[in-house]
């Protein structure tokens, strides 16, 4: 075991309750790598390149991560990175059928990887990528839901038909 996982994800954008799971799993594991995936099942408010930016800058000084994009399967691009760990979130109930069919397929895929869930911290439990757009949309507070390069992002945004 190299101790390497990936925390793959959408970050449409990038949440307070995902930089939790960044920090925890960053305790946990040697080197993380947070990935954005180009997912071609959702419509991304954000373009690749500015999910990436707004990690860099929500993630800069931590030395052992890395942020990084894919396509395609995730298995292929841990199989690529030589990853054997996937780091999931976990918030309500609702979201549990989903990763359990998603860390199912992927063993199925490459049996030698392990799906690790994390529960996302109390104070985030409500927090999602969809809501913090919705509410900064409609000029709602949403500090504090998300990082600081991701609130400067989304006021910029407002406006400007982005969303
Ligand atoms: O932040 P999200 O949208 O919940 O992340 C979902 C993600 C990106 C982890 C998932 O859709 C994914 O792994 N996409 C890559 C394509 C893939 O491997 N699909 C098969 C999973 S069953």
């Amino acid at each position: 075991m190299n101790g390497l996982a990936i925390y793959p994800g959408s970050f449409d954008p990038f949440t307070s309750g995902h930089l939790d799971i960044v920090q925890r799993a960053a305790q946990l594991f040697p080197r993380l790598i947070v990935a954005v995936a180009v997912n071609v099942r959702k419509m991304p408010t954000f373009t690749v390149e500015e999910r990436v930016q707004m990690l860099q800058e929500s993630l800069e000084g931590m030395e052992q991560v890395e942020v990084d994009s894919f396509s395609g399967l995730l298995v292929d691009y841990a199989r690529q990175r030589g990853a054997r760990i996937i780091v999931r979130g976990l918030r309500a109930l609702s979201d549990f059928e989903n990763e359990f069919q998603m860390a199912h397929m992927n063993r199925r895929l490459h049996p030698d990887l392990e799906t690790v869930f994390m529960m996302t911290s109390q104070e985030h439990f409500y927090v999602s990528s969809q809501t913090v757009k919705e509410v900064a949309f409609f000029d709602g507070n949403v500090s504090g839901l998300v990082p600081e390069p991701v609130l400067r992002r989304l006021r910029n945004q407002r406006g400007t038909g982005g969303f």
